[in-house]
């Protein structure tokens, strides 16, 4: 006769079998889970969730509904103008992106001011509170014109994700001055033509005193180089590479963000800056910008204003320690707030690489505070931990 526990012994069996599997089936379902990242790595490629390198040049974050979205431009293999349009990322946690899709595509229609093969940089998308929308500025140079039609493109969309509706291009703040010029600089008569050579001493005089601002007055000043900056307020503002980039303009945009209220200043006349990024701390306002060297890295600068309209005060270049003198092979693009921790910015670059555009990797510094001062070290890992230890 059968024991009574040989008789359950089938029973047991199955039983720890089974858990032993489910164990077993857990431990290797986790292993299989991908971690994701957990640090930034600048300079290196830095995939997607589908383990793609990040396609968002030249770009911006927007935190919205506990979400950043990250929009950039799309770059090809061989070309920097646009194929393809405005990509879009979204992330929790700010080391991992998952590709959201093209969210402002070129145009395949001839003529288009957004015509594939057209210039889209720099996009950054602001989300206007009052209208719930989400407003899309960049940089756009019609198809085949170089960089000579220097205008900003406006897209509109009710979610964060696309589709964007294309609105329209142009040159801000046509016949309307700049609230920094003086009546003397306004009505002065001094033209181009008055000048042999450009970048003669009596020529940058005459680009400090708005001879460009006069010359494009009608049509409305030169727009390259920009960003998109909303103040507590709720007012929001453009800001741009003008005057052939030799000067930045700082304009106040409509309620709804899809025009101007021709309020603006000029900022560094005739000093070159471009790409310029911008963030607020203690009521005090920063500003990071590059020189004019193309593709080409070359020193950060740095502003302050305790208002938006100025005066802004030029300090020395940011950057500390080697390479300090080329931004650390990149140039600014935007300065992304990270939500939740005091006082923690995130400098955001692009290390250019014009003969494969779409293998540009991504410069992603902590802005770190030295006398009040914004300043950016090298680092080849760091993570958003950097924030509860230092400023
Ligand atoms: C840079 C600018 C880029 C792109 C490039 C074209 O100065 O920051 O966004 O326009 O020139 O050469």
């Amino acid at each position: 006769m059968k024991s009574r526990s040989n008789q359950h012994f089938p029973l047991l069996h199955l039983l720890i079998v089974a858990s032993l599997l489910t164990v077993f089936c857990r431990c290797n379902a986790k292993k299989e889970q991908p971690k994701g990242f957990q640090n930034f790595t600048p300079g290196k490629q830095w995939p997607d969730t589908d383990s793609v390198h990040i396609n968002a040049h030249g770009g911006g974050v927007l935190y919205h509904d506990n979400t950043y979205y990250w929009y950039g431009e799309h770059k090809s293999e061989h070309t920097s103008s646009a194929q393809v349009g405005v990509n879009c990322y979204s992330s929790k946690d700010l080391y991992n992106w998952k590709h959201e899709g093209v969210v402002l595509p070129v145009s395949d229609s001839v003529g288009s001011d957004i015509e594939a093969g057209c210039v889209m940089e720099r996009p950054k998308v602001i989300y206007n509170a009052k209208t719930k929308k989400f407003v899309l500025y960049f940089h756009l140079e019609l198809k085949g014109k170089g960089y000579s039609a220097a205008r900003v493109g406006i897209a509109v969309s009710d979610k964060a994700t696309g589709p964007f509706t294309y609105l329209r291009s142009l040159r801000p703040n046509a016949g309307v001055w700049p609230e920094n010029m003086t009546e003397e600089q306004k009505s002065s008569k001094v033209t181009l033509d008055d000048f042999a050579d450009w970048w003669t001493d009596e020529w940058m005089q005459a680009v400090n005193d708005g001879l460009f601002v006069r010359r494009d007055f009608e049509g409305g000043q030169m727009s390259r180089d920009m960003t998109l900056f909303v103040d507590d307020d709720g007012l929001a503002y453009h800001i741009f590479a003008s005057e052939e980039n030799l000067t930045l303009n700082i304009a106040e945009l409509s309620y709804d963000y899809l025009s101007y209220t021709g309020r603006y200043i000029r900022i560094a006349p005739g000093g070159h800056n471009e790409a310029p990024a911008i963030f607020t701390k203690d009521g005090k306002y920063f500003m990071i910008t590059s020189g004019c060297t193309g593709w080409d890295p070359n020193a950060a600068r740095l502003f302050t204003a305790e208002s938006i309209w100025g005066p802004w005060t030029q300090h020395p270049n940011p950057c500390i320690g080697p390479d300090a003198d080329l931004t650390f092979h990149s140039q600014s693009t935007y300065i992304l707030p990270v939500a939740g921790k005091k006082d923690a910015f995130i400098f955001m670059a692009d290390r250019w690489t014009p003969k494969s555009p779409i293998d540009a990797p991504y410069i992603w510094l902590p802005i770190q505070f030295e006398n009040g001062l914004p300043v950016l070290k090298w680092k080849d890992q760091w993570d958003l931990s950097i924030f509860d230890t230092t400023n």
